[in-house]
């Protein structure tokens, strides 16, 4: 261990990491078993992938675990995303602990079965205290439907002037974002070979890096991750700028 290399030496570490979890299904038809065994077998990678990022010094990490429009899926493949997402998000509630991590969701929650909406809440509040690896967690999540939540809230405050017209500028509505304070993705990992955004993120990611591989969520390793990183390294990140003399 001790003489072992570290292949991230002297290179960036990314603050912030964002995930699209992709490719539980395909992993799981490749493999002959169903969907859902391929959807278990991502929530590992998760609980996994956590602990790796946080080893390696990345302090933030959002992973896309249900958009707005998975709802379109099979009843009993509905279900058993419910089901798991029950048992992680209770769970977690140990597993922040044992990790030091501050879990929040991200997402329309008000849209969620009650009972799980009970669950974030209490998740939230027991892991708000721990000052690890902050873990955002896209449930029942939609890039464009979070742009429609923050401009009702914007024009709520406008209506009872709390606001003006003259306080709306970039950083209030990044304000209104259900990512509030926290700052902007600079990878965004996307696995099983989908190059496509899925309505993820669409104002956080204006200046992210975009990293695709072809491997399914359930092989995603530390290995993998790090594969991401060297990447991540070789481009230079201008943000509208010009490129370094050399
Ligand atoms: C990602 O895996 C998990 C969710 C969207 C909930 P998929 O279920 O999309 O897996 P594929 O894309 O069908 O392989
Ligand atoms: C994006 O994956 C959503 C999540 C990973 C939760 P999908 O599998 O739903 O996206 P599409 O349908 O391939 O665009
Ligand atoms: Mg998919």
């Amino acid at each position: 261990m001790g003489m072992k290399e570290n292949r991230l030496d002297g290179l960036a570490i990314p603050k912030h990491v964002a995930f699209i979890m992709d490719g539980n299904g395909r992993w799981a038809r490749a493999k002959g078993k169903k969907r859902t065994t391929g959807h278990r077998e991502g929530s590992r990678t998760l609980k996994n992938i956590c602990k790796v990022a946080y080893e390696l010094g990345v302090e933030y990490v959002t992973v896309y675990a249900f958009s707005t429009e998975n709802w379109k899926r099979s009843d009993e493949e509905v279900a058993f995303l419910m089901r798991l997402l029950r048992q992680y998000l209770k769970e977690s509630v140990q597993e922040a602990e044992k990790n030091n991590m501050r879990i929040k969701v991200i997402g329309h929650i008000e849209g969620l079965p009650r009972d799980i909406q009970d669950k974030i809440e209490l998740l939230e509040k027991v892991s708000i205290q721990y000052d690890g690896l902050k873990l955002q967690i896209a449930l029942n999540y939609g890039g464009r439907d979070e742009i429609v939540r923050a401009i009702k809230k914007i024009n709520h405050e406008l209506e009872t002037d709390v606001l003006q017209h003259s306080d709306i500028n970039e950083d209030l509505v990044s304000r209104y974002l259900d990512t509030s304070g926290i700052p902007d993705p600079d990878l965004m990992i996307r696995t099983s070979g989908e190059v496509r955004l899925s309505n993820f993120l669409l104002w956080q990611l204006a200046y992210t890096e975009f990293y695709f591989t072809e491997k399914y969520w359930p092989d995603f390793d530390k290995n993998a991750l790090e594969d991401a990183i060297i990447k991540y390294n070789e481009t230079e990140r201008r943000f509208g700028g010009l490129a370094d003399e050399t």
